[in-house]
């Protein structure tokens, strides 16, 4: 068994070894869109190792690819479906904001300001910024890019 600590929540979770960080997340019962379901194609399970990259399964080629495509990526970047725990003391930083899931979710909140930057969930940039309202006419450009997620991921 391993620990993991996950920061900025600072909740360290204890799971088997060779566990992948992904699921390592989903034991706090964090929220992970998992936009393509675990294959290395998106942004949403993207994490920042803190330390220990060392205790880490090596990057593949995949998720090499798709780190290249994410917006916000650091040298510490990992894709928590792709790496799997090996060794004590992993704290990885899950990045600010949310991840567009459902449209359908934004059309409740039409008028109000969005708490939290909105990430594109394949390339994480910010589709709508903290703070900014959100309009009917940006949802429905969302509405289109629903789609476009769908198709890629596919
Ligand atoms: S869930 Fe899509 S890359 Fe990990």
């Amino acid at each position: 068994m391993k620990n993991v600590n996950l920061q900025p929540i600072n909740r360290t979770v204890t799971v088997p070894t060779r566990t992948s960080l992904l699921d390592a997340l989903l034991a706090t019962q964090l929220e992970v869109p998992m936009a393509c379901k675990g294959r290395g194609l998106c942004a949403t399970c993207h994490v920042y190792v803190q330390k220990g990259e060392d205790r880490l399964s090596p990057i593949t080629e995949r998720e090499m690819q798709t780190l290249a495509r994410i917006s916000g990526v650091g040298s510490n970047s990992r894709l928590s479906c792709q790496a799997r725990v090996l060794g004590e003391g992993v704290v990885v930083r899950l990045p600010e904001g949310m991840y567009f899931e459902r449209v359908e979710d934004l059309y409740d909140l039409i008028g109000t300001r969005a708490e939290r930057d909105i990430l594109h969930p394949i390339d994480g940039t910010v589709l709508i910024s903290k703070g900014k309202l959100i309009t009917r006419s940006r949802v429905d450009e969302l509405k289109r890019l629903n789609v476009e997620i769908e198709q890629l991921i596919r």
